[in-house]
């Protein structure tokens, strides 16, 4: 905190900013619900993205998006390089993702959910111009046994002991995609079992470092913003992430080297994150593993988020309820 003749600035975020956050993705999520199992993700999208932003314009930040909804031309809203709060307030960096599983929403699937991370201003990855990285996660016992360089099997058997577990009680967590097949037969052979996920591989990862649920391990190719949202989460929980950037053609490649990435690097949770003072929220759309999902219960809507802050390294539950005529009129409610 810096005291000048103008008043006092807040440099680094402080921990009443991750209440303020969660009304932005509670908002999120609320917008969107009317559209869960409606067919039509830009929808569900848009109208998360657009409550997501007013919520996060009354916040006192003077947040920048190193991770949004992609460039300003093709994202009117939320795109990288947008600065959002009131102005006032520490510098941040934020990374938004107003629905992860769009088509889980669209398609009325479990596990989509309204996320922001924070971090001190600069010190997130930015890493937009590569959409793909190879991501590892796992709980504090991964550090210093796994390591994205090994074989699967080799780091399923460290995680294993490391944990007290028996390799055919682990599980891992993949996302269904046919460039993951291999990874796929060789968590089996290992004698492991896989946890496939459609989609949201925000919340796949959390789960892995959090104590206390079915899986142990999340692995594979996803988007690399979600990996950087990802370790901002991993962070707070004291878990285990990697990733290496994983460039599908010659542009990315060059448009990734242009901005500083490198491809043979293994990024590490401080390179994905160098602040010690990160911040996650997550609010269930649907329901999940992480989070349940948006509920009507007759006036009012129930939502549920999950806070993590990694100065304290608390996990918060909010369970929040809500006036559903504050929210949605009724022409906007649909079978919500
Ligand atoms: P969106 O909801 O933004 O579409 O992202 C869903 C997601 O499953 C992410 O969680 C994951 O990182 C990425 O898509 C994987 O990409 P792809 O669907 O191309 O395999």
């Amino acid at each position: 905190m810096v005291t000048t003749e103008t008043g006092t600035l807040f440099l680094h975020p402080d921990r009443n900013l991750a209440m303020e956050l969660v009304r932005a993705t509670e908002a999120a999520a609320i917008r969107s619900a009317p559209y869960i199992g409606r067919g039509d993700k830009n929808a569900a999208d848009g109208a998360a993205v657009d409550a997501m932003r007013k919520f996060l314009g009354t916040v006192n930040f003077t947040g920048v998006v190193v991770i949004g909804e992609g460039e300003k031309d093709n994202a009117p809203m939320l795109f990288n390089g947008e600065q959002v709060g009131t102005g006032n307030g520490p510098m941040c960096d934020i990374a938004v993702d107003p629905i992860d599983g769009t088509s889980l929403t669209a398609a009325g699937r479990s596990h989509a959910i309204s996320m922001i991370a924070v971090a001190d201003r600069g010190t997130m990855l930015d890493a937009s111009s590569v959409f793909y990285m190879d991501k590892i996660v796992t709980g504090h016992e991964g550090i210093g046994v796994v390591d994205i360089r090994q074989s699967v099997g080799e780091n399923i058997r460290a995680l294993a002991a490391a944990k007290g577990k028996r390799v055919d009680q682990m599980r891992i967590a993949v996302l269904d995609r046919p460039r993951h097949q291999r990874l796929i037969e060789e968590i089996r052979e290992a004698g492991a079992g896989t946890r496939l996920i459609l989609d949201g591989d925000v919340a796949a990862g959390i789960n892995a470092a959090r104590h206390d649920t079915r899986i142990d391990m999340a692995i594979g190719t996803g988007g690399s913003p979600e990996g950087v949202a990802t370790a901002c989460a991993v962070k707070a929980l004291g878990g285990f992430i990697q990733g290496q950037l994983a460039p599908g053609t010659d542009d990315e490649r060059e448009k990734g080297a242009a901005a500083g990435l490198t491809f043979d690097h293994v990024y590490e949770a401080n390179d994905l994150v160098s602040s010690d003072n990160t911040f996650f929220v997550a609010t269930g759309v649907t329901d999940g593993e992480l989070v349940r999902g948006v509920l009507r219960d007759g006036p009012m809507i129930r939502t549920e988020s999950i806070v993590l802050r990694s100065r304290s390294g608390t996990i918060r539950r909010v369970v929040a309820e809500h006036q559903v005529s504050k929210w949605l009129d009724e022409d906007e409610l649909f079978g919500l």
